[in-house]
């Protein structure tokens, strides 16, 4: 199989992540973190430790205790976005935006946080930043946008978002679910308050583990409420980060999976391996015989992830995502959880078929998928008469 779909997760992982999940499943050496003080529970606390510490460096977070571990970045982000907004707060998203972003704000509403959307520019399909200040209230708390479009791959310019919303106050959370592992992020440098990623995509680890970074420590309601291994008597979550956000026992197979993943991506160097997929994806586009019968929708002279998203005239995307997978390539087609892209571009009808590489794939699958391309091209011109 050639698989293209690691915009929703990667499935070949480097053997050091299977090693570090099976470790922990199977030397009965692993506890529950936080809740005893004999052998294995201090191992199961040493690995969440050390996983906490590689996360923190990765992102340049400022201290250890500011990284929470979620299941996923859908629950980071429902975690900040619910927890922090209150009635007659507004709050600022993209049409980039995922509806893990989108459907916690629209829940939200109906509790009287009132939220505006930055277009999307249809002359380049970028989000349209130079709307940006203008949404700005004296009541926005909060923007929350996507690093790049789970959809068609392209970035949002972080930077110059943070400084817009810094200079009103506004606390600036991105979502780095297509970009942690691909694209290096130095919260400090780029000015994200919060940042939310999961561990299954390019930072190779297993399903079922995700986090949040804060920049610092912030007034925020915890999602879920439970057991924390401290301050039992306490009617209300330990008032400490990463405890007050991490209700429950924590997925210690997953962080240590994530944790070899992470002494992955950093021993190959996130700049590479960004780099080989953004160019694998780049081949991809170039290699497609451009014509009326395929449309683009990537805009590949702005930054990108290495993700092409693209359509055949007329044709659904799910047709040609299984005509692909009767050759053996896995894509993704639909509307990726991304309604807002799909409906500026007008494919909420049609979809978008999405290829989206990592750098474990090779220019021949490159070669091979474009071929096909080509040929389906060319037979649907055919049958179109051109
Ligand atoms: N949000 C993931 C994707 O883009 C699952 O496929």
């Amino acid at each position: 199989m050639i698989y293209l779909d690691n915009g929703a997760t990667t499935i070949f992982k480097p053997q050091s992540v299977a090693q570090a999940v099976y470790r922990v499943l199977s030397s009965g050496e692993y506890g529950n973190p936080s809740r005893g003080a004999y052998h294995a529970a201090v191992n199961a606390s040493e690995i969440v430790y050390e996983t906490r510490q590689k996360v923190a460096r990765l992102f340049n977070v400022p201290s250890n205790s500011l990284v929470v571990f979620t299941k996923n970045v859908t629950e980071a982000l429902n975690t900040v976005i619910k927890g922090y907004l209150t009635p007659g707060d507004h709050v600022v998203m993209t049409a980039y935006d995922h509806n893990s972003v989108l459907r916690p704000i629209y829940q939200l509403a109906k509790r009287g946080i009132k939220n505006s959307c930055v277009s999307l520019n249809l002359q380049n399909n970028l989000v349209d930043l130079n709307k940006l200040e203008d949404m700005i209230r004296p009541e926005t708390k909060m923007m929350v946008c996507t690093h790049a479009s789970n959809v068609i791959g392209n970035l949002i310019d972080i930077k110059k978002v943070a400084k817009i919303c810094h200079r009103h106050n506004v606390i600036l959370v991105v979502d780095a679910a297509q970009t942690a592992g691909v694209i290096p992020i130095d919260m400090q440098e780029m000015g994200i308050d919060i940042l939310c990623f999961t561990g299954h995509k390019s930072l190779y680890g297993p399903e079922g583990i995700g986090g949040i970074c804060f920049n610092q420590s912030i007034d925020i309601e915890p999602l879920v409420s439970g057991g924390s291994g401290i301050d039992s008597y306490n009617h209300s979550m330990p008032n400490r980060f990463p405890e007050k956000l991490e209700g429950g026992t924590l997925n210690v197979p997953g962080i240590a999976g994530l944790g070899a993943g992470i002494d992955y991506i950093q021993n190959q160097r996130v700049k590479n391996q960004g780099e080989k997929s953004i160019k694998l994806a780049d081949m991809f586009a170039h290699q497609i015989n451009h014509n009326s019968n395929i449309t683009i929708y990537t805009n590949l002279t702005a930054p990108h992830v290495g993700t092409i998203g693209l359509n055949f005239r007329g044709i659904n995307s799910a047709d040609i995502s299984d005509y692909l997978n009767d050759r053996g390539i896995a894509t993704r087609a639909g509307a990726h959880c991304a309604p807002l892209i799909h409906q500026a571009l007008g494919t909420t009808t049609q979809g978008i078929t999405r290829f989206s590489f990592c750098s474990l794939n090779t220019e021949e699958e490159v070669r091979q998928t474009s071929r096909i391309i080509n040929h389906l091209a060319k037979i649907v011109g055919e049958d179109s008469g051109r």
